[in-house]
């Protein structure tokens, strides 16, 4: 054995013919999804402890306020976490259940089979009365939950990455979600909420460039993935507030006039100055999310901001 090892590209086709579709736009356009490989994560959890980036900190310090008082009226007996990740925030819900229930199940849903597995272990070691049941599905796509799930089961989707998803996508997320409730089923969502443009800009271009490495490793996981040959520190990071469409976006701007190839998926050419989209994260306030939730068969039940309304968290039942 040797200990040189050429890492084959690992794409699938429905990856590539996404990043060539994305790439093949006026405005080009790669999916937020791209950004959460190992460096990816590792650098996202940087981000949640920026002083800028006050969602995570905020969503955490309303779930321990809220929780035992939501979970105790509720008493749900399983939890179901779409893109659970490290399911560091879910301890405080599930927390919250194990005081009020002698088992319970707990469902992480995500993408990553390898993450899931870490995180199943780690919560099944910590919670002798929940059973991990892990689900390995792209939350966007319809997906069945286990069989014979005891009720009522809290469905939860935290850290505002609802908006990450254009307003007709996140509706279709939100619908799913409901299609999978029942009548005393609720569902447990955080969302970012819209306030002064600069407060967050300042989040997405943190001063020690953190975001800006978060965004530039896309390309960084595009390469490894597919085999392209992104330059990928000639990028730069911008972040900018739509006020028109309530959301942040995030973009990589071309050094230079150039092409990029990506086996299997085609070469691309880039002008100088012209962007690539990477991210949106749409900003709500309780008539927006009302207006999805409607749109979606959900009604809110209960809505929590902090003090400075920076964050909310809200539970819907079905309408
Ligand atoms: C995890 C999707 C909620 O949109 O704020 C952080 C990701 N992007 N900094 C967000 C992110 C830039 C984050 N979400």
């Amino acid at each position: 054995m040797t200990d040189v090892v050429e890492r084959a590209p690992i794409a699938s086709a429905a990856v590539l013919r996404e990043v060539a579709e994305g790439l093949s736009r006026p405005q080009k356009e790669l999916s937020p999804k791209f950004f959460y490989d190992e460096r990816g994560s590792q650098l996202f959890e940087e981000i949640t402890r920026l002083p800028e980036y006050y969602l995570t900190r905020t969503e955490r310090s309303l779930l321990e306020r809220w929780m035992p008082e939501w979970i105790g009226s509720l008493a749900p007996r399983a939890l179901v976490e779409l893109g659970a990740g490290s399911a560091e925030k879910t301890r405080i819900v599930l927390d919250a259940i194990a005081a009020t229930t002698e088992s319970a199940v707990y469902v992480p849903v995500d993408v990553s089979a390898e993450f899931l597995d870490q995180t199943a272990a780690r919560i099944g070691a910590a919670y002798p009365s929940i059973d991990v049941v892990s689900l390995v599905a792209d939350i966007t796509d319809a997906f069945a939950l286990p069989a014979g799930l005891p009720y009522p089961t809290l469905h939860a989707f935290l850290g505002s990455t609802i908006g990450n998803f254009a307003p007709d996508d996140a509706v279709e997320l939100l619908r799913r979600v409901r299609g999978r409730m029942t009548e005393t089923d609720r569902f447990l969502m955080g969302v970012d909420l819209r306030k002064d443009p600069a407060r967050i800009e300042a989040a997405y271009n943190d001063a020690q460039g953190v975001t800006a490495e978060f965004n530039r490793n896309m390309l960084r996981a595009l390469n490894a993935m597919t085999g392209a040959d992104f330059h990928v520190d000639a990028w730069e990071h911008r972040a900018f507030y739509n006020r028109e469409a309530h959301w942040i976006e995030m973009h990589l701007v071309s050094p230079r006039d150039h092409s990029v190839s990506i086996p299997g998926a085609g070469v691309f050419h880039f002008a100088a100055g012209e962007t690539i989209r990477t991210e949106i994260s749409a900003k709500h306030d309780r008539a927006s999310v009302e207006a999805m939730f409607a749109a979606a068969g959900l009604a809110i039940e209960r809505w929590m901001t902090d003090d400075d309304g920076l964050y909310a968290i809200t539970l819907a039942a079905p309408r």
